[in-house]
């Protein structure tokens, strides 16, 4: 396609059709001309065309009856109407039924081209912001977020749930199991879509900002405040504002923060101004929140307005059972990324990602993934790229004595080689029940609690 715009030029009359067409490549534009209806509308449906001057008055089918043959099937596409002088009523009929311009013979060649090149780059501009919001919203749709384990279903269907409310959500869950995911998610899909989704880190900005950042800041509200700043605040008006990082905010931000969940106001540093806006909240926490509140670091008043509803992300431990999925789309993804064709994984390795227990979650898998994808020479990803920590995983048991040289006693030496064996017959356990602990337990012939205990000591399971 040419780079300026492709045109179709629409007229019977044979000396028009050249004179617009010559005029038009002229202009740098490339163009096909026919000369009546039928044929107009069989070319608009095969080639995109960016505009279409199309006369009005032609034997056969009328510019008019192709116009709105042409618009149903490409809505999209700009066509302006030539008419003869005298017949404005009908032009003024195509421009109701979806022409963008029209211009009446003779017409200003000057005035036309004018048309012609705003009427293209609208169009592209609004082809382009098209694009990218299809991409963007591409991004976080639903089916980017990937799991068929029950505990996965069970948060897409709370997500989907709140999507399209204004209430608050707070997720929890461990560092990568996809907060922000989930928050870019449901303000993409929500009706807020088409206004900004923010994010402000609570931990990355120093306390004494913090305020500042939120609600913005008059001119001389303190030093180096040198101009009015907008706060995450008002950027966010009427669409989302994800706060990171919730359970470390300090005390006195989470007072005010309060305040503006209650009363949807609030003034700027500085100012005595009330602001109101309209944005829905989305916080995410991989603390403990009654804990904090027990310890006297988290306002509990804001915990209930916060946690309107409360969405518990799993680990990727407890849903080992989507890690081939996931592999399928970071293989898909890291291909197109760095052009690579890998199509496959070996069994032994995809058994030891299976038996590894990821405290970095999806994030460490995805990270791992792109590391293997890159090095791999051939089409299938083997266990030879897969760093060291999850290779050893795959290891059978085995009595570790050198190690036990650097005891200082017999009785402490076995006591470690102890628990190194039950730690490793823990997690072999654990692996064949795909980590389904009360199966592990039973199998085991130990109690639940004492397992989870286990667990916690040995450091497979953090402790909640
Ligand atoms: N269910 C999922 N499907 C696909 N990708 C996922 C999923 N969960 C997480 N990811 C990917 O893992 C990475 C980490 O996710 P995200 O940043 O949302 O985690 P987080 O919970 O916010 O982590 P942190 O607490 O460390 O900020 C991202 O690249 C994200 O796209
Ligand atoms: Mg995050």
């Amino acid at each position: 396609m040419n780079k300026s715009g492709h045109i179709l030029v629409v007229d019977d009359e044979e000396s028009m059709r050249f004179f617009l067409e010559e005029t038009l490549k002229k202009e740098g534009y490339a163009v096909v001309s026919v000369g009546d209806g039928k044929e107009a509308v069989r070319r608009a449906s095969e080639t995109e065309f960016d505009l279409i001057t199309m006369d009005i008055k032609m034997p056969g089918m009328s510019g008019l009856e192709a116009l709105l043959e042409i618009k149903k099937l490409k809505p999209e596409v700009v066509v302006i109407m030539i008419t003869a002088y005298g017949s404005e009523k009908i032009a003024i009929d195509a421009i109701q039924k979806g022409a963008y311009d029209y211009f009446t013979k003779p017409f200003d060649l000057d005035n036309l081209r004018i048309v012609i090149r705003r009427a293209i780059e609208k169009r592209r501009l609004a082809t382009e912001n098209d694009k990218l919001r299809r991409e963007l919203e591409k991004r976080y749709r639903f089916d980017n977020i990937i799991g068929s384990s029950g505990r996965m279903i069970e948060v897409l269907e709370l997500v989907g749930k709140v999507v399209d409310t204004n209430v608050t959500v707070l997720l929890h869950g461990e560092t990568g199991t996809g907060k922000e995911l989930i928050a870019k998610a449901i303000h993409y899909n929500s009706h807020r879509k088409d206004k900004p989704f923010i994010k402000m880190n609570c931990v990355a900005i120093p306390e004494t900002l913090l305020e500042s950042e939120l609600f913005g800041h008059e001119k001389g509200a303190f030093t180096g405040a040198v101009s009015r700043k907008p706060g995450k605040f008002e950027l966010a008006n009427e669409g989302t504002l994800f706060l990171d990082e919730i359970g470390d905010m300090n005390l006195l931000t989470q007072a005010k923060l309060l305040r503006v969940l209650q009363e949807k106001e609030f003034e700027r540093v500085g100012g005595t101004e009330s602001i109101k806006v309209d944005v829905r909240i989305i916080a995410a926490t991989n603390k403990d929140m009654k804990k904090a509140i027990n310890n006297g670091g988290f306002r509990e008043d804001l915990y209930y307005r916060l946690n309107v509803v409360y969405i518990m992300l799993p680990s990727l431990r407890e849903r080992k059972e989507d890690i081939p999925l996931l592999f399928e789309h970071f293989m898909e993804k890291f291909n197109k990324e760095l052009n690579k064709n890998i199509k496959h994984i070996a069994f032994d390795a995809m058994e030891l990602l299976m038996k590894y227990d990821w405290p970095g979650n999806v994030r460490e898998l995805e990270n791992v993934l792109q590391r293997a994808i890159v090095l791999e020479k051939g089409d299938t990803i083997t266990r030879e790229y897969l760093p060291m920590a999850i290779r050893m995983r795959g290891e059978d048991i085995k009595l570790d004595l050198d190690k036990a040289e650097f005891f200082t006693s017999l009785p402490h030496a076995i006591k470690g080689i102890v628990a190194d064996v039950e730690k490793q017959l823990i997690i072999k356990t654990l692996n064949s029940t795909n980590w389904n602990r009360s199966k592990a337990a039973e199998h085991l012939k130990i109690s639940r609690k004492s397992l989870h205990n286990k667990m916690v000591r040995y450091g497979l399971f953090k402790e909640d």
